[in-house]
């Protein structure tokens, strides 16, 4: 995909598909020039009402004997003052639904007309090029239809601005890593399998200088003494994988930041076995995986000067003969040891040995990511990405990303209220919350909490944004935040 940038006015713009927008309440410098060219043809339309100024509502015309433009398409904004940074997503949504519809091959968007409180050029063009992108991906690997080859070839912005460049290989590389995370997302558990993991992970390494992978066998992690993890994992025929991929963007001796990634490819609950109904959505219960995929992916397309390492603990949840039972003790990576009260709490014993494992790296920052609780859907819905930390300044820096990618987290209390949550009469620690389902998602944050205290640590549950149903798939959240975040680090 070529992505460019025009100065000239719009009037001299020579465009096979142009896009230009149209507040209620206001006619933008691109309508107005385009009107003159014309002679009244635009102010025509609106008159009318031939063209709407609704939100995401997209009106094609035919180009006009005195442009150059063969078809031209009035995209509907709202109100001025109204437009938001969610509108912006809306109408480059709508754009790249027409893109496919008309299948075409290069377009033009009068960027210089779309003004945002607070966000620079730079931020739209980059926020443009991202939701252009990821609008455009479809999954489609599991029908035997295949869909033709994208026709779009290139996208031009018509904008005041130069330099605009890096704005633009931003949002793509965003863009980029969020539809891996998405297609890994989508595939199904009996395709998706840890071993798949592995080897994408794998395959990453093999594309990029940049980038080492190293994958972790069963035999291996039982020999280490990975209690936590294994406890999961040996209910399942398939066999467990930790995955460490390192993205070396700066000198040896600098620190990386650390992000860990839950990788349950299905989550049956196990013994402790989930109902039925919507169960088909744990395949995507390795969406935190997927982001630390497509975080390094984007990584390696920006190349900034950070050491960035992605530890994926990889395994599946099923209920079997081998498959840990409800009060079953096991000793941890760090030496600690867990009752298992519920094997559907199996995040927090695969992500806790990870936890552990993140040590060697010294790190300066350690972050998972993972869909670790129903209980954060209630809580806060499927909008923002919790964010709980042990460092009131890495939370707040992690916010801040989340606000500047627009990809969001809201702040989650870690006080010491909790920390008896999940004390356990016969062992060091339960996986569950004394409280029971009152503070689900805190408990298992708190249960993370006790084997991040050698790091500034962070965790983002991330069970209502990764996916909000099965129709509509993985959303490659929060790829964007944790990319920002680095960016943020590296500069
Ligand atoms: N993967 C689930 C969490 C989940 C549930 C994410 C629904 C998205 C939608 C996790 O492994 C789990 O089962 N958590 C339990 C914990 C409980 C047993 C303490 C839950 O949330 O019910
Ligand atoms: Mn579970
Ligand atoms: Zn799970």
């Amino acid at each position: 995909m070529r992505i460019s940038t025009t100065k000239i006015s719009i009037a001299e713009l020579k465009s096979e598909n142009c896009f230009i927008f149209l507040f209620e309440d206001e006619l933008t410098v691109s309508a107005n020039q385009l009107d003159t060219q014309s002679k009244g043809f635009i102010k025509g339309l609106i008159d009318a009402k031939q063209a709407s100024n609704k939100l995401g509502k997209v009106t094609p015309v035919y180009g006009h004997e005195s442009l150059d433009i063969k078809a031209l398409y009035l995209v509907g904004c709202g109100k001025k003052a109204s437009f938001t940074e969610n509108s912006l997503i809306k109408v480059m949504s709508a754009i790249a639904t027409i893109i496919q519809e008309k299948e075409a091959s290069s377009i033009d968007i009068a960027l210089t007309d779309l003004e945002l409180k607070d966000r620079t050029v730079h931020w739209l063009a980059q926020k443009s090029t991202e939701t252009l992108l990821t609008s455009l991906y479809k999954y489609s690997s599991t029908k035997s239809k295949k869909p033709d080859a994208p026709n779009l070839e290139s996208i031009n912005y018509v904008a005041d601005e130069d330099g605009l460049n890096l704005a633009i290989e931003t949002g793509k590389g965003m863009a980029h890593g969020i539809n891996v995370a998405r297609e890994l997302g989508n595939l199904p558990g009996n395709i998706c399998t840890p071993t798949y993991v592995a080897e994408q992970a794998e395959k990453l390494a093999e594309a990029n200088e940049d980038i080492t992978t190293k994958v972790i066998d069963e035999t291996k992690l039982e020999e280490m003494g990975m209690g936590c993890f294994m406890s999961v994992s040996k209910g399942s025929v398939q066999p467990g994988k930790l995955i460490c991929i390192e993205y070396n963007g700066a000198s040896e001796d600098q620190k990386p930041h650390v992000l860990v990634g839950k990788g349950i490819t299905f989550d049956t609950g196990g013994i402790s076995l989930k109902p039925g109904a919507q169960m088909d959505e744990m395949k995507f219960d390795m969406c935190g995986a997927a982001s630390v995929v497509g975080t390094m992916n984007a990584l390696a397309e920006l190349k900034p000067s950070i050491n960035v390492v992605g530890i994926i603990v990889a395994a599946e949840n099923m209920p079997s003969g081998n498959a840990t039972k409800p009060g079953d003790i096991v000793t941890s990576y760090s030496g600690k040891t867990v009752e298992i009260l519920n094997t559907d709490a199996e995040g927090r014993l695969v992500l806790c040995d990870a936890l552990t494992y993140a040590e060697r790296y010294e790190p300066e920052s350690v972050i998972d990511i993972a869909t670790l609780t129903g209980a954060i859907i209630v809580a806060l819905g499927h909008h923002p990405t919790a964010v709980y930390s042990n460092d009131s300044d890495l939370q707040q820096q992690i916010l801040d990303a989340g606000t500047a990618a627009w990809d969001r987290g809201w702040p989650m209390p870690l006080w010491e209220d909790y920390s008896e949550e999940v004390d356990s009469p016969y062992a060091d620690l339960q996986n569950l919350g004394n409280s029971g389902r009152a503070g689900g998602s805190i408990s298992a944050a708190v249960f993370l909490s006790k084997f991040a205290e050698k790091f500034k640590w962070a965790h983002l549950d991330i069970a209502g944004t990764a996916w909000t149903n099965r129709k509509s798939g993985a959303s490659g959240r929060p790829v964007a935040m944790l990319t920002q975040y680095l960016l943020d680090k590296a500069s």
